[in-house]
């Protein structure tokens, strides 16, 4: 079972997905964390996220370990990872190299006990129309840009991150714009994707929601 959950940033896809992981025994697979592998092993080494000769580089080089290793730094989930992620995430040459990793990960599929288990739930924003074009469940989960920065700006004062709203959702769009616009897998939900509006739904509303679609599948 491939479930793809895909939606701008902030859309509560991450938790969404990992409920869901759980509950049916799936792996999950955050395909955002290759492009801020990417973007981080780049700050790291002194070179700009513009770079393209240095973020295709980086790239070819990146494993399944490496991009763990990466993810303890601590700028891999701050506004400076997410905003170099998306700068690497719209060059075509570095989508290509990373798209074998995510897919590959469908043939062994290992849940978070270290466990094969047979499915994943990928979560990103071309997951259902690029990495798994054949999942067997294809969710676009998005809401306003004013929602999702606050969710966002929320999260980082809880990790004790600091953050002013204004700056969140000025982050959010410039992100948006440069996810949906690019020339290589823009963000858009898959023909047969089921969108999922979660402006005025609470995580535990929208899990009842797509746990009834599952279900209905299997
Ligand atoms: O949840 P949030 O958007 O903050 O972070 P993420 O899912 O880790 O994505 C970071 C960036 O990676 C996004 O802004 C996209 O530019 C890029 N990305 C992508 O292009 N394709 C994916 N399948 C996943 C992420």
């Amino acid at each position: 079972m491939i479930i793809t959950i895909d939606g701008p940033a902030a859309a509560g896809k991450g938790t969404l997905a990992q409920k869901l992981a759980a509950k049916y025994n799936l792996a999950y697979f955050d395909t955002g964390m290759v492009y801020r592998a990417v973007g981080i092993d780049l700050i790291a080494n002194g070179i700009s996220p513009d770079n393209i000769v240095g973020a295709e580089e980086s790239a070819r080089n990146m494993t399944f370990s490496k991009m763990q290793e990466l993810a303890q730094n601590p700028d891999f989930r701050s506004p400076i990872g997410g905003q170099a992620a998306s700068k690497v995430a719209a060059m075509p040459k570095v989508r290509e190299l990373l798209l074998k990793m995510q897919q590959d990960f469908a043939k062994k599929p290992i849940a978070k006990d270290g466990s094969v288990v047979a499915g994943v739930v990928y979560d990103g924003r071309d997951t259902g129309t690029t990495v798994c074009p054949n999942a067997d469940i294809k969710l676009f989960v998005t809401a306003s840009p004013e929602v999702r920065a606050m969710r966002r700006h929320k999260e980082y004062l809880q990790k004790g991150l600091p953050s002013m709203y204004e700056d969140v959702l000025a982050q959010t769009k410039e992100r948006d714009l440069r996810d949906s616009s690019r020339a290589a897998s823009p963000l858009k939900p898959a023909d047969d994707a089921v969108i999922i509006d979660t402006s005025d739904m609470g995580i535990d509303e929208v899990f009842a929601k797509v746990c009834r679609i599952v279900d209905e599948k299997l």
